[in-house]
């Protein structure tokens, strides 16, 4: 087992990642408070609430279950108005701790940094607020009953941190793609710890994202565009972001000297990853028109994230209509 720390404060958090962390739910919440909900989904709690509720229940929290229904479609208002209802039924308490169980990408990515959200008809996570969590754990044995190409769009979200911020953590990833594809325990924790402290880093540097958190959204102003276009669900967030690293990789090898041989080995590893490397195709002014309402626009201007080179990324608006559309078309 390993353990990082969210540096954040008053609101600090610790990660513990490893196989069999699940087994400390109950610990962890009673040192918070005796009362609990779970929220979770059921094809998750088919494989892993059970374990989470006997661990809860020997260490004396009392708790309820809450299941929503599964997958992005589903992320929206209805679905939390369902669940207020709930904990208002519940007659839950300020004081009761929320017990989050499942996602995928969560393990590298969402499970970090207390962004919270909900889609909205007209864009992708549009409603949410910041709010950190008290732990996570991150128990790599879950990973065992994740679909393959779920644990596929995850690795979207490590390759990311890799085109981002390190350049040796890329090439550790070209060298062991095949052992993470193939489940291999260490290297599962090697990748996830490697993800979850880049992003606790920038986190810890940046919570609210006026600046250099919005590293993280890399691939992501053409994902978000690629998953409303799309309907939320028939991507996956990961399959999505995945074909908007490639575009934004194109991007910055026309605008930002990105060398075309590392433009290739982003292509190179993503394919491999399993992932789609080109977007679906939409009509430049379908894509100007997503594009515009992704909320990293800022004075009007919408902000790119880009790569000069592989392991370092940079926010801009100074990018010209024309090498936009010269990328998306
Ligand atoms: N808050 C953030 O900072 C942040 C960061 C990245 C992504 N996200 C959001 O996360 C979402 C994508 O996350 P996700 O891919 O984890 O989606 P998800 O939670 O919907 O999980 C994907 C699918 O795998 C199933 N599943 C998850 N864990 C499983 C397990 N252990 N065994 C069997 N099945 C399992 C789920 O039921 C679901 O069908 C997107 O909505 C994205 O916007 C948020
Ligand atoms: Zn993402």
């Amino acid at each position: 087992m390993t353990a990082l720390d969210v540096a954040l404060g008053g609101r600090a958090y610790p990660i513990h990642i490893g196989a069999g962390v699940l087994d400390q739910a109950g610990a962890t919440v009673a040192a918070i408070s005796r009362r609990a909900v779970i929220i979770s989904n059921a094809s998750v709690s088919a494989h892993w609430l059970a374990p989470v509720r006997s661990s809860l229940t020997a260490a004396n929290v009392d708790h309820d279950v809450l299941l929503i229904p599964d997958g992005e479609a589903h992320k929206n208002w209805a679905t939390l108005q369902d669940v207020l209802t709930r904990f208002i039924e519940l007659r839950a308490e300020r004081s009761t701790v929320v017990v989050a169980l499942g996602g995928g990408v969560a393990q590298v990515d969402s499970s970090v940094g207390g962004k919270t959200g909900i889609n909205h008809p007209l864009g992708k996570n549009m409603i949410g607020a910041f709010h950190q969590p008290r732990a996570v754990l991150i128990d790599t044995n879950c990973l065992g009953t994740l679909p393959d190409r779920e644990l596929s769009a995850g690795l979207a979200e490590v390759i990311k941190y890799g085109a981002i911020r390190d350049a040796q953590f890329f090439a550790w990833l070209e060298g062991n793609i095949d052992a993470l594809l193939a489940r291999e325990p260490q290297a599962l924790l090697y990748a996830i710890r490697g993800s979850c402290r880049i992003k606790a880093d920038i986190v810890a540097a940046d919570e609210r994202e006026s600046g250099e958190r919005a590293l993280l959204n890399f691939g992501h102003t053409f994902g978000h565009a690629i998953e409303t276009a799309s309907g939320y669900g028939s991507w996956l967030h990961g399959e999505a972001v995945a074909a908007g690293m490639i575009l934004a990789a194109r991007l910055s090898e026309r605008v930002r000297g990105l060398a075309a041989s590392d433009r290739v080995r982003l292509e190179t590893l993503t394919a491999r990853a399993r992932l789609p490397i080109a977007p679906p195709s939409l009509p430049v002014r379908r894509w100007r028109e997503l594009i515009a309402r992704d909320k990293k626009v800022e004075g009007g201007a919408v902000r790119f994230i880009l790569l000069p080179s592989l392991g370092r990324a940079i926010v801009t608006s100074e990018v010209r209509e024309e090498d936009l559309e010269a990328v998306l078309a």
